[in-house]
């Protein structure tokens, strides 16, 4: 085995040549500015550059907040989609920490940085998804990335994953950064999977990585099928309910709770940060499994752990939406008011069996103008969804009236819309293409 140097034999080590020396004088330095710069413009031409809009929240005034230009706007495109991030049980509850734990957690949870709140919310979430263990981390980005990348330590290198085509860039990532083998199965195409998943024997050790809500197009995954198929050929189920927790089912699991299927689920994924209106990720599942995660994942153990004010405000929102209804009841009826509303004047909706309110534009720079001119001259603000978000000619508005949106709010958006629509020489009333056959043949021209 290698000795380590003492002291006296550091000191007497030759000294390391100067780096000048090594220097080819002639060469010029990498011209870094050159090379950001030419990224920016090529991100420019392909209408891929990404336009931020400055807002100012007002405390208990969702959905109005405040513009660039200080003007007070109306959201329409905000995942607080139960106004949770207002609610005063929320907001006394993170208060409260504050002034009891001060601000940061001062620590990863391995050193320091394990509260009675981080505890306290990981058994509000076990409870709400009915499962042995849930673990936080810091956002549902860094759950599904670090999740997914860690099972290969666990499974072995030999595992396959099957994910959904429609998969968010999380899970993309995690299975990218996995390094194992992937197959990916057409959207909430079951047949597909089965035909994939019985490739191989069943005691090879599987994934299927799928959500609940498809957030840019507002479709929902048949978690019960899936689930069976899995279980079928021996495979886990890693279900995504990042746009369902806190709205779909009577405590607010998700879409599973809403279908009755909760225990056919391996591993759920969820945020804080929408329907809870806080901050934060996590992953429910087996004592096992979180055990595992918890100490062989980089992206949960290497990290400050959230605030206590943050994870108060989060078990708040979530204990509160166990048992109360009127959120989840006003956001059902207002996505239904909305998405009836905007067909009626012959707005093209993309079918959608959830909260999501796509309007299809079909082109970026369009999306981009319809926005603008709703934020200028209506003062409603909606933000465009363009590639690579969402494949090129299927860009859209992605309309979602929360549960705090009044009727008033809504009836001013549609007439706003349809103003701009027609100032824009856009048509109305026709017929919506099938977006899955749009989506499939963009993607074709994309690979
Ligand atoms: C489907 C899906 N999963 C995961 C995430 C990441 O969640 P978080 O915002 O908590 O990082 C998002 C978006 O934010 C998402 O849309």
């Amino acid at each position: 085995m290698k000795q380590c140097q003492t002291v006296e034999q550091l000191k007497q080590s030759p000294p390391v040549p100067a780096v000048a020396e090594k220097v080819d004088s002639s060469q010029k330095p990498c011209d870094y500015n050159g090379l950001f710069s030419a990224t920016i413009e090529q991100l420019k031409a392909e209408n891929k550059y990404r336009v931020f809009t400055p807002l100012s929240r007002i405390r208990g005034q969702f959905p109005a907040a405040r513009n660039a230009t200080d003007e007070q706007i109306t959201v329409m495109c905000s995942n607080d989609y139960l106004g949770m991030g207002q609610h005063p049980a929320v907001l006394s509850a993170m208060h409260e920490a504050l002034d009891s734990y001060g601000a940061g957690a001062g620590g990863t949870r391995n050193i320091s940085g394990n509260t009675h709140a981080h505890l306290q919310l990981e058994a509000e979430l076990a409870d709400l998804h009915q499962k042995d263990a849930a673990l936080v981390f810091s956002s549902c980005f860094v759950c599904n990335d670090a999740t997914l990348a860690t099972f290969p330590k666990l499974l072995g290198k030999d595992m396959v994953y099957f994910s959904d085509e429609n998969n968010h860039a999380s899970m993309i990532e995690g299975i990218r950064h996995s390094n194992v083998r992937k197959h990916v199965f057409r959207h909430n195409d079951v047949e597909h999977l089965e035909s994939l998943l019985k490739s191989y024997p069943k005691s090879t050790p599987k994934i299927v990585a799928f959500e609940s809500v498809y957030s840019m197009e507002g479709t929902i995954g048949p978690i019960g099928d899936i689930c069976d198929i899995s279980r079928k050929y021996g495979a886990l189920t890693f279900l995504d309910e990042v746009h369902a927790v806190g709205l779909y089912g009577q405590r607010g699991a998700g879409v599973a709770e809403r279908d009755g299927v909760m225990d056919k689920v391996d591993m759920i994924t969820g945020t804080l940060g929408k329907g809870f209106g806080v901050f934060g990720g996590y992953l429910a599942g087996s004592a096992s499994m979180i055990d595992c995660i918890r100490s062989r994942a980089p992206g949960f153990i290497f990290t400050t752990s959230l605030p206590p004010v943050v994870a108060a405000g989060a078990a708040a929102s979530v204990r509160h939406l166990k048992t109360s209804q009127v959120e989840r009841e006003r956001h059902q009826a207002n996505a239904a008011y909305m998405k009836q509303l905007l067909s009626s004047l012959g707005l093209p909706l993309m079918p959608s069996a959830s909260h999501i309110v796509p309007v299809l534009v079909g082109n970026a720079q369009k999306c981009k103008a319809v926005c603008d001119k709703l934020m200028r001259e209506h003062q409603m603000y909606v933000q465009p969804i363009n590639y690579p978000t969402v494949p090129v000619g299927t860009e859209r508005l992605r309309v979602t009236p929360s549960a705090v949106h009044t009727r008033e709010q809504m009836d001013k958006f549609a007439r706003a819309l349809l103003t701009v629509w027609r100032e824009m020489d856009m048509k109305l009333f026709q017929e919506v293409p099938d977006v899955h056959q749009l989506m499939a043949k963009s993607k074709q021209v994309a690979a």
